[in-house]
């Protein structure tokens, strides 16, 4: 689901695949690409579940205001995905209404 080559922008520059793990299970991700266009990439589309409600959000505005995609990165809450670059190892997890340090609750 990557653009490969833009008739614009040219070819894709980024090159490296790193491993991150999301909610236990490893899928792969560029380098410094946004966490979540690595996570749309593989086909997940729900980022958090809201606090009242519990209903399901994901990326929305995409330029790091709205806050619809922040998630648990390496065990810190409310971490916006959009505009958060993927480095090797990284254990994201779907966030749980507001979160809480350490862990998904
Ligand atoms: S999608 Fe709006 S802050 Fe990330």
């Amino acid at each position: 689901m990557r653009v490969k080559s833009h008739p614009i922008l040219g070819e894709d520059y980024r090159s490296e695949f790193v491993d991150i793990t999301v909610d236990g299970k490893k899928i792969k991700a560029m380098a410094g690409e946004p966490i979540a266009a690595a996570l749309l990439a593989a086909g997940i589309k729900i980022f958090r579940n809201t606090p009242k409600t519990g209903q399901p959000r994901g990326i929305f505005c995409g330029i790091g205001r709205c806050t619809d995609c922040v998630m648990t990165v390496n065990g810190v809450p409310n971490v916006r995905t959009c505009v958060t670059p993927v480095e090797e190892g990284m254990v994201v997890e779907t966030q749980i209404g507001h979160g809480r340090w350490g862990e998904n609750k």
